[in-house]
């Protein structure tokens, strides 16, 4: 088969990182292994045949440009994003290549929004942040169950893990996260109440009915660039926030043939516009490995597309998100939209 072009991924010796990378060889595509630890990048490297290895770092944006030299798009999975999403977005357009990110976090998501959309429209290509389990999956869903709805009251997302256990990434950003949260209230962006409003949620199974908690990301700041709602709220149910908490819950094991962990989830999106209610259920596991197949779906998608996406674009506003998320059925996710 020949080989597609060459793809940079930065961060790539990482947990996500590793899922992304062999998702990549997957389809086709050339991995260029990028981080700013080179003995990391190597051993990935003579673990996975060989393949091309480019140490660089956000402070030096000389090897950032060496690291995407050529390449014909750049996926930054380097965490926490409020340290790499800058840099690695300003090298993407001195390269011209289309670059996405899976931030979890506001405040990271926010910055392509507000300071990169006229660049990225001048340079003429795609800039899509948090195109991963936080962040883009909702966008999707959202996107998806609007359907021919040009605005909406009210946007509920829950999500139920039967578990987390965290990476190294996750335990940091969580740490570095401590900027007030933001949801969508009177069709605004709003602080989230303190303390965080809890309810009771109805799964499917295998969880059923749930106690949530209020756990705005960065779905709060794509959805509000092109969803017209008055209200949308995301919540997560209460055990994974509790293994979260505890400094003793494990970095997460592989558990099938494609190094996916045994955790699974379900994320359930509820909309209501006047007296019409509309609800759409995703299921899946490992919140990591499905993070790195949302995000190189998407890559494909922009590479491919006869109108290139262009621009600073929430996942809803770049692709069909319907399509996008059946192409997904039935081997990464289960879906049910309205
Ligand atoms: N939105 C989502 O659903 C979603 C899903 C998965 C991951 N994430 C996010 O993605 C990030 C990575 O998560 P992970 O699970 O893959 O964690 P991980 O296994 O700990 O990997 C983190 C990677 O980022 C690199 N990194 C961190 N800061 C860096 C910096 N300033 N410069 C260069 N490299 C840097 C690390 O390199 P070093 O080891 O050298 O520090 C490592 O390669 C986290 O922020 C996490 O929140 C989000």
């Amino acid at each position: 088969v020949m080989s597609k072009a060459s793809v940079a991924v930065f961060g790539a010796y990482g947990h996500t990182g590793h899922f992304i990378v062999s998702e990549l060889r997957k389809r086709g595509w050339r991995p260029i292994l990028s981080g700013r630890d080179a003995e990391r990048l190597k051993a990935l490297s003579n673990a996975t045949g060989g393949l091309e290895v480019r140490a660089a770092s956000v402070e030096d944006p000389a090897s950032l440009d060496q690291a995407l030299h050529g390449a014909a798009a750049v996926i930054n999975c380097a965490g926490p994003f409020i340290d790499t999403i800058t840099p690695i977005i300003e090298a993407a357009l001195r390269a011209r290549i289309p670059c996405l990110d899976m931030a979890a976090e506001q405040q990271a998501a926010l910055i392509p929004f507000e300071r990169f959309a006229d660049a990225a429209r001048n340079a003429g290509i795609a800039i899509i942040p948090a195109m991963a389990f936080y962040g883009g999956l909702a966008d999707l869903m959202v996107t998806a169950a609007m359907g021919d709805w040009t605005a909406v009251d009210d946007v509920r997302i829950a999500i139920a893990l039967d578990s987390w256990h965290p990476t190294q990434g996750t335990r940091i950003t969580g740490r570095r996260n401590t900027a007030r949260r933001l949801v969508i209230s009177k069709y605004g962006l709003d602080h989230l109440p303190d303390p965080p409003p809890t309810r009771e949620w109805e799964f499917p199974a295998p969880f059923g009915t749930q106690q949530v908690v209020s756990l705005p990301l960065s779905e709060m700041i794509t959805l509000f660039q092109h969803v017209k709602a008055r209200e949308i709220h995301s919540y997560m149910n209460l055990a994974p926030l509790k293994d979260l908490r505890d400094p003793n819950t494990p970095p997460p094991k592989p558990a099938d043939d494609s190094g996916r962990s045994s955790q699974v989830f379900v994320m359930d999106v509820v909309l209501a516009n006047g007296n019409e209610a509309r609800r759409a259920t995703v299921q899946g596991r490992d919140i990591y490995a499905i993070s790195a197949t949302l995000v190189v779906e998407a890559m494909e998608r922009i590479l491919s597309s006869a109108h290139k996406p262009v621009g600073v674009l929430a996942p809803g506003e770049a692709f069909d998100a319907r399509d996008f998320l059946q192409a997904l059925t039935p081997e990464h996710l289960s879906l049910m939209l309205p």
